[in-house]
């Protein structure tokens, strides 16, 4: 049996400009993750077993732009695997669907993973985001490459699309509490969206963009220095241009207030939004009761994460 496992992730800073060349930060969540076991077969085909998205499939039987299909055909097709092998491959995950966790990357990577290994085709990290990264564009027409990117090195990234990996240190750990609002809202949809605001005045949203961009670059440095505190005032900043961007939902609104009533730091939406789940920054101690703010104010599940 061959098996790979990979972690869901949060934005801290610069979802959806990042789409449009500004930076982000985003950071591995390991408490939940995409786990893939493959396994030789007897019998004929590649059967593929995901019960958590209700499938139990032969490879055949799934359209070829379907994106577990599309990882299976297309890493045979690199390592000029024929015939096909005969496999059982079972897929679960705890990361919640369609909740900006990143969910669709972290299949297609721990995918990828077990299956280049289990066929012995020898895939470095970069070629695994990259391989990933196609196929992320069958989730979502036009994604960054930051899902893919994070999940692939599992660490924190300052992300540009198109450039080189960037990382950097942390100067002072720090704590996040993410709360789900339990709503599934398709990245596709609401990154559509935007560019539907962006295509009917570019120079409006390119302005905002740049405002997204000045509090990543902002944010990478307090998280450098360690002036961890900083970092709540522009996660407030970066929630309220999200705002401005059609972006959060009174769902997501609701909790991003109950966390800062209950004493964060700050708060934002992060990934796609419109559900899905936002972040808190915490002091360590009053993390237990932000999280319990959170479920007061109607969130289906917290997790409480460290960042260093
Ligand atoms: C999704 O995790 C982040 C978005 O910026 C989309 C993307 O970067 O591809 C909303």
């Amino acid at each position: 049996m061959t098996t790979a496992s990979a972690p869901g992730k949060i934005i801290l800073f610069g979802e959806h400009a990042v789409v449009y060349g500004r930076p982000a930060l985003a950071v591995p969540v390991t408490q939940v993750h995409a786990n893939v076991e493959i396994t030789d077969s007897d019998s004929a085909g590649i059967w593929i077993q995901a019960p958590d998205i209700h499938l139990h499939a032969e490879l055949n039987m799934l359209p070829s732009d379907h994106p577990i299909a599309a990882v299976i055909h297309n890493l045979f097709f690199l390592s000029r695997v024929s015939p096909f092998p005969t496999l059982n491959i079972k897929i679960t995950s705890t990361i919640p669907v369609a909740s900006g966790l990143g969910s669709g990357a972290a299949v297609t990577v721990a995918l990828t993973r077990a299956l280049s290994t289990h066929i012995s085709y020898s895939m470095t990290d970069e070629q695994v985001s990259a391989f990933a990264y196609e196929i992320e564009k069958l989730y979502h027409g036009t994604p960054s490459g930051i899902d893919n990117t994070v999940i692939t090195y599992a660490k924190l990234v300052y992300f540009v699309k198109g450039q080189a990996l960037e990382t950097f240190k942390v100067g002072q750990p720090f704590t996040i509490v993410i709360g789900d609002t339990g709503i599934s809202a398709p990245t596709k949809e609401s990154v559509g969206d935007v560019r539907k605001l962006w295509e009917a005045d570019k120079a409006k949203w390119e302005n905002v963009f740049d405002e997204v961009a000045d509090i990543s670059f902002s944010a990478r440095r307090v998280i450098e220095e360690g002036w961890t505190k900083m970092l709540g005032a522009l996660m407030d900043e970066n929630h309220a241009l999200l705002q401005s961007m059609t972006i959060s939902s009174p769902e997501l609104d609701k909790l991003v207030l109950a966390a800062r009533n209950a004493g964060a730091l700050g708060a934002k939406l992060s990934g796609g939004g419109r559900g899905g789940n936002m972040i808190a920054l915490v002091e360590p101690d009053q993390a237990e009761a932000v999280a319990r703010s959170l479920m007061e104010a109607d969130a289906k599940h917290t997790i409480i994460t460290q960042v260093s």
